[in-house]
């Protein structure tokens, strides 16, 4: 069985990938932000993760308004990343796994999600901006991963709901996977943020501390919010807390929160970062 070892949630900014590559890490503008990331690189290094199951939603590199799965899943052997326009370097292509991709979805249809699967896909900052604050360098990459793409670009968007629920059936998955895996979950976006509209700059810290609170025991909580709930309290673009959600949902066991920051703003969005580990729930492990 998979061992699901935590969740690591992270914005996904693209002027974090300038900054990476003018080495801006100690500029005044940059340094609150990326002085969070050395204790998540630390668990890391204890952890050992050899998978990431990365919860995030493209933004137009590889699906487009015109076709627009509500959830996605990897299943390439390879995932490219491409230029998409924000003057952010390209970074190394990253393995995948299919085998535990196919496991994933079969687990998934199974649990009555009817998700698409993407034999090929391109992979955006959402993905590519967290791997590389949490394994610096540009790759190669010390772990295979499995992209699961979520649409919170274009209504009708899915529930918080039912984001969290994905998690848990992803996390079911990983658990009846027969072979060895050490698994990290991450889920990139947010926190809140819109990006353009009357509302444009629009942050709301209030909201977004009691989502890092509430998101370590009481995920559930978060639940109860409709995605127009979420668009008015987060701005539209802090619909991305959904990924933060599946993230969360994934972890089966006992949750505990190692390390949290938040730095606001940076390119108009409030950014978070946690560390949430998971411990198996021995009782439920026999059972
Ligand atoms: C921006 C883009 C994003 O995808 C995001 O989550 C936050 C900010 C931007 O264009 O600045
Ligand atoms: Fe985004």
């Amino acid at each position: 069985m998979a061992t699901i070892l935590g969740a690591i949630t992270s914005a996904h900014v693209p002027a974090i990938g300038r900054a990476i590559a003018q080495n801006l890490q100690q500029d005044p503008y940059w340094k609150p932000f990326f002085d969070g990331y050395p204790p998540a690189r630390a668990w890391l290094a204890k952890a050992k993760p050899d998978v990431a199951v990365i919860f995030y939603n493209d933004h137009g590199l590889n699906f487009f308004l015109d076709k627009l799965p509500t959830f996605a899943v990897g299943a390439a052997a390879e995932y490219r990343n491409a230029d998409e326009g924000w003057g952010i370097p390209t970074v190394a292509p990253f393995l995948g796994h299919p085998a535990l991709s196919w496991h994933i979805i079969e687990s998934l249809v199974a649990d009555e999600f009817d998700i698409t699967t993407c034999q090929e896909m391109l992979v955006d900052h959402a993905a590519t901006l967290p791997m590389a604050l949490l394994w610096p360098g540009g790759g190669p990459w010390p772990v295979r991963i499995i992209p699961i793409a979520m649409n919170h670009v274009q209504h009708p968007l899915p529930s918080p709901r039912r984001a969290f629920k994905l998690g848990q059936a992803v996390g079911r998955a990983l658990e009846s996977w027969d072979e060895d895996a050490r698994v990290v979950v991450l889920g990139t976006g947010g926190l809140s943020h819109q990006l353009d509209g009357e509302r444009a700059g629009f942050i709301n810290r209030e909201f977004d501390l009691m989502c890092m609170d509430a998101i370590v025991d009481e995920p559930e909580r978060l639940t109860q919010y409709s995605s127009l709930d979420i668009v008015r309290e987060a701005g539209a673009q802090g619909t991305e807390l959904m990924a933060w959600l599946a993230a969360r949902g994934a972890l089966t066991g006992r949750v505990s929160k190692v390390h949290a920051n938040y730095h606001v703003p940076i390119s108009n969005t409030a950014t978070g970062l946690m560390v949430l580990e998971n411990q198996p729930a021995p009782l439920a492990r026999a059972a």
